[in-house]
């Protein structure tokens, strides 16, 4: 099968547990979100589902096989939109873009035409010749999604990527995850936004490190 699967996966920092053996399984086509309050563990299990963190135990699987370090995953099409977007600041909306894609080796009309087509998926079709430090901080956070969405990734983590934007964008960042798992991709999304969880197919709860399902997957 080619889902992603954490088994009793636990992250700590020194004494701090802060994910506690957390089980999970999302399939292609899924979208599921990860909620709770500050602190409570959402980036760290996010990272660890990237391989950008190592659990202190338990493993991470993806189609059967593990998941190996950020490297590895990203080489299988894992793609991670961190909390507060990892963008490079002095380039622009389209270069942010462009530049991984035609790093990994697709080809540059390619890469030109999927930069496009995601810029307008988030409503930034104007915006791209903007360096990043002349766009607000949601339209930073839609430029770092399209970047994921222009990866085509087989599993898509986004880490709060709708707590900047307003109710009319928001629904865009929401269609458009949605149109990723419809693809066929897995898409986990960490949010605060109940009005974001209540449309993904599942939710995770997550409290002081501790997951239950607020709603399980069908
Ligand atoms: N690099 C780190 N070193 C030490 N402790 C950390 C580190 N990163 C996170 N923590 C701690 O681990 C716990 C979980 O943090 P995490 O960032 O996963 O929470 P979160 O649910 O994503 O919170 P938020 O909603 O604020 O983004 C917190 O207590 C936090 O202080
Ligand atoms: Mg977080």
């Amino acid at each position: 099968m080619d889902e992603l699967r954490a088994e009793a996966v636990r992250v700590e920092y020194a004494d701090l547990v802060a994910v506690r053996d957390v089980d999970l399984v999302v399939h292609p086509g899924q979208l599921i979100s990860v909620t709770g309050p500050s602190g409570a563990g959402k980036s760290s299990l996010l990272w660890a589902l990237a391989g950008a963190l190592r659990p202190a135990a338990g493993r991470v699987l993806l189609a059967d096989e593990p998941l190996g370090n950020r490297e590895q995953a990203a080489a299988r099409g894992v793609a991670l939109v961190p909390q507060g977007n990892g963008l490079a600041s002095s380039l622009t909306a389209a270069e942010n873009v462009l530049v991984p894609l035609l790093s990994g080796g697709v080809a540059a009309d390619e890469a030109y035409r999927r930069t496009g087509e995601a810029l307008t998926l988030v409503g930034l079709e104007e915006s791209g010749n903007h360096l990043i430090e002349e766009l607000s901080g949601g339209q930073q956070q839609r430029v770092a999604l399209a970047r994921a969405f222009a990866a085509q990734a087989t599993v898509l983590l986004a880490d709060e990527p709708t707590s900047d934007l307003d109710a009319a964008n928001r629904e865009r960042a929401v269609a458009a995850l949605r149109a990723e798992a419809d693809r066929g991709a897995i898409v986990v999304m960490a949010t605060h936004d109940p009005e974001a969880a209540e449309q993904t197919d599942a939710e995770l709860h997550l409290d002081e490190g501790v997951a239950t399902w607020v709603r399980t997957p069908v």
